[in-house]
């Protein structure tokens, strides 16, 4: 399986912040938002990942992460023209997923919880052997800001919104999705929605009407995060400052996911911690080399 991670957009939503700056590069506490989305696909052992980009960010972009040598990875971008959509990410992956399975992450998207990279395995998994569509869901208290999941009295899925002015249900659909190969051909094919954009719902809903969506449930243990106003980066800054400094452990640290699955040796990692010098990422970084860190 290959990941693709939406980093383009236009975050509107949180000008004037990013009218210079793409909110990808934001720090979320200590790290680029990025940094998230990407050592979660990480942590599935997926190491092909292409982001798709606006065109003014690619050398921001190869700046920060390159082609993926220094985490032992095969990372390479493709740049979006315009934000028509999410589907339309998913089109312009059509050339890197090949016959590939896709995971496909939002850029500005944080889960975190027990078990979370266990339960995101078994989708990916199940994917793998039998095709199809799977997406989590999640409680939401404000459930007009996202894309609806609808369940019967069976839990069974009824019915897909994107951003409802009435939603049916308070669960929404995470940026977390993974599919079979057939989901870029799905993606050409879909219309635009009212607001002109390629929606990932209209994907979801193809895949719902051939009975092969899966929709897991993300339950009260799991925390997530789309940091698309500034509240919820606020949010989700303070709840990694929170977590980190209670464990000493970091959340979303690149380097230390690549050294732990295998992919870079205690000397590459030695060399990443020596770039960032002294920072408090850095020392990290070495004590994970030295072992003091477990
Ligand atoms: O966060 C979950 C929600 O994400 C889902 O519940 C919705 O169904 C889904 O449509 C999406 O809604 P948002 O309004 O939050 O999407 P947003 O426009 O913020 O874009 C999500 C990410 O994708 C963000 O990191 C930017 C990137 N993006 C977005 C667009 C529209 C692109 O790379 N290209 C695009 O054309």
């Amino acid at each position: 399986m290959k990941a693709l991670i939406l980093a383009g957009g236009s975050g509107t939503r949180l000008y004037p912040v990013t009218v210079v700056i793409n909110k990808h590069f934001l720090p979320i506490y200590n790290k680029p938002m990025i940094y998230y989305p990407l050592s979660l696909v990480m942590l599935l052992g997926i190491r092909d990942v292409l982001f798709v980009v606006n065109p003014e960010d690619l050398d921001s972009f190869r700046r920060l992460l390159g082609d993926g040598a220094s985490l032992g990875m095969n990372i390479g971008y493709r740049v979006q023209n315009s934000p028509r959509g999410l589907a339309d990410g998913l089109r312009l992956a059509e050339e890197f997923a090949g016959d590939d399975h896709i995971c496909m992450m939002l850029g500005d998207n944080i889960f975190f919880g027990h078990e979370l990279v266990n339960i995101m395995k078994e989708a990916k998994q199940d994917i793998e052997e039998n095709g199809g569509a799977y997406v989590f869901g999640y409680y939401v208290n404000d459930p007009g800001r996202f894309g609806i999941v609808e369940f019967d009295s069976d839990g069974k899925v009824v019915s897909l919104e994107e951003k409802p002015e009435e939603p049916k249900s308070n669960y929404a659909i995470t940026g977390m999705y993974f599919f079979d190969s057939n989901a870029i051909e799905i993606a050409k094919n879909i219309e635009p929605s009212w607001r002109g954009e390629f929606e990932i719902t209209s994907v979801n809903e193809e895949y719902l009407k051939m009975g092969s969506l899966r929709v897991k449930l993300l339950g009260r243990g799991f925390a997530w995060f789309d940091t698309g106003t500034h509240h919820s980066f606020l949010e989700a800054s303070s709840f990694i400052e929170t977590i980190e400094n209670k464990t000493g452990l970091m959340i979303g640290c690149i380097e230390e996911i690549a050294y732990r699955n295998g992919w870079i040796d205690k000397k590459a990692l030695l060399l990443a911690a020596e770039r960032l010098d002294k920072t408090d990422y850095g020392v990290y970084l070495r004590k994970v080399a030295e072992g003091e860190i477990f």
